[in-house]
């Protein structure tokens, strides 16, 4: 039994950068990861290994579409499958295994194990119990289930299963065109797999501005994946052979069906906090059972704390990361904050598409007035020069004082070019200010001080 200021529960974004940030602010921390290796979902089973595989699978798509045209003859490299995954493992091994050392490098604990909350103040990790003056819940989230669908993680498999199928699916059904489903459907399309996404809702990307979905949607049919919107899942049966999957068409009811090999469920997450013991210290869980908490992500109990995938907000590693470095201070007697407002999303297809602030869709229905400055990556040489002249940055910005309210990119290093707009708002920047900061060319960053000048008297290469 030991004693800490803080104890962690959960090695995710959340939970590893709230332990770092408290140690060196001189907190004696501990973390309790039950998992062999640190890192969570994320790192293990998510963002890292996809993007390995997003990765291998990109430069197969060039081979593929650009290498010809470049005077690169040959043809394209046969996949070796299981080299690819052990390459995925090997980036997947060498961030956690940073981890790690990065625990030792601060000192803080890592407690191995799953724990649980007896009391508060109290942390129970196999036979030991230990003291903790803050208890901080980030265990984040687990796929959520879908009625009629049973996941076997061999046929019918959530990302988890996705990432490590055993060899290459010719058919595959993505049930739920968000995030996930677009980012492990990018992949397979590019290895040769027919895939099909099914979506409940009329566009892809939920959440995102509309415009934005359309153009990647298009983008992404060209390149191979077919799109049945409109649709909600009602069953997948499985066989031998792999699985049948029916499914309602909202606009006339009508019933159909689809055969594929694998079927991956990429329905949305929840919160994943069984097992703790929360109940039994009447901790108050929301409907929609993520843990309540309030500015300061106290829950309802003196001491205990709740951050990233397991309280509200988006789903995202970067969020439960900022959150874990503002509670560390929070705990250390500073003042910890988060910028709901600028928190960037970005979905890695190629291209990508990153989106920051509000909407048009979300400006439109506050009823604010605003101005739209737009600017096509066909305007921009560097993306010509490498076959990315499809998709556009679009700056959104009030229509009275020019400042910037949001930003939406389709196009190449979309997830990159964001941050310029990022930072611009965290200063609160017009977009005349953005367009008034010089740009090296030739850059794609361009195009956003293209559509910020675009917000004004207007870009010049369009
Ligand atoms: P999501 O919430 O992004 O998308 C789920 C989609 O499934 C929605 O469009 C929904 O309408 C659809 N759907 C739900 N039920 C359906 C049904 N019965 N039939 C057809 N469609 C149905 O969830 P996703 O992609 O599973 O991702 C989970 C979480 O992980 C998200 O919060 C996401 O932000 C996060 N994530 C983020 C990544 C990134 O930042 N690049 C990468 C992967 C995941």
């Amino acid at each position: 039994m030991a004693s800490f200021d803080a104890i962690i529960i959960g090695g995710g974004p959340g939970g590893y950068v709230c332990a770092i940030r408290a140690a060196q602010l001189g907190l004696n921390v501990a973390v309790v990861e039950g998992r062999g290796t640190l890192g969570g979902t994320c790192l293990n089973v998510g963002c890292i290994p996809s993007k390995a595989l997003l990765n291998a699978t990109h430069h197969l798509h060039e081979v593929h579409e650009n290498f010809e045209k470049m005077g690169l003859m040959g043809g394209a490299p046969t996949v070796d499958w299981l080299k690819m995954q052990a390459y995925k493992s090997d980036v997947v091994s060498g961030n956690t295994k940073g981890i790690e050392f990065l625990f030792k490098k601060n000192k803080v604990t890592w407690l191995k194990g799953w724990a649980t909350i007896p009391a508060p103040g109290k942390v129970q990790v196999g036979d030991e119990v230990h003291d903790a003056k803050n208890i901080v819940i980030a265990t984040g989230s687990e796929p959520s289930s879908l009625p009629g669908v049973t996941v076997d993680e061999t046929i019918v498999v959530t990302s988890t299963g996705a990432l490590t199928l055993p060899s290459i699916p010719k058919s595959m059904v993505v049930i739920g065109a968000g995030v996930i489903g677009l980012e492990m459907g990018s992949v397979y399309a590019r290895l040769g797999t027919q895939v099909t996404v099914v979506e409940y809702l009329d566009a892809i990307t939920p959440g995102m501005d509309a415009e934005v979905a359309k153009a990647l949607q298009k983008i992404l049919t060209k390149q191979g994946l077919k799109f049945i919107l409109g649709a909600a899942v009602q069953g997948v049966e499985t066989s031998a052979s792999g699985a049948k999957i029916t499914y309602k068409l909202k606009k006339n009811d009508t019933e159909a069906s689809l055969d594929a090999e694998v079927v991956l469920v990429a329905t949305g997450r929840k919160p994943y906090i069984a097992g703790l013991g929360l109940e039994a210290l009447g901790v108050e869980i929301l409907p929609r059972g993520q843990v309540k908490t309030d500015a300061h992500y106290q829950t309802n109990i003196k001491g205990l704390y709740a951050i990233g995938d397991a309280i509200v907000g988006p789903m995202l590693a970067h969020k439960a990361e900022d959150e874990g470095m503002a509670l560390a201070e929070i705990l250390a007697g500073k003042a910890g904050h988060v910028n709901y407002g600028v928190i960037p999303g970005v979905v890695y297809t190629t291209p990508e598409v990153a989106s920051v602030g509000a909407t048009e869709e979300q400006l439109k229905e506050q009823g604010r007035a605003y101005k739209v400055g737009k600017f096509s990556f066909m305007g921009n040489a560097r993306a010509k020069a490498v076959f990315q002249g499809d998709g556009f940055v679009k700056i959104l910005a009030d229509k009275a004082t020019d400042r910037i309210l949001g930003a939406h990119i389709v196009g190449p290093a979309a997830g990159d070019l964001i941050h310029e707009v990022c930072v611009a708002m965290e200063f609160g920047a017009s977009a005349q200010d953005l367009a008034m900061t010089c740009h090296a060319h030739p850059t794609y960053s361009e195009a956003v001080r293209e559509a910020a000048l675009a917000c004004g008297d207007g870009a010049i290469h369009a």
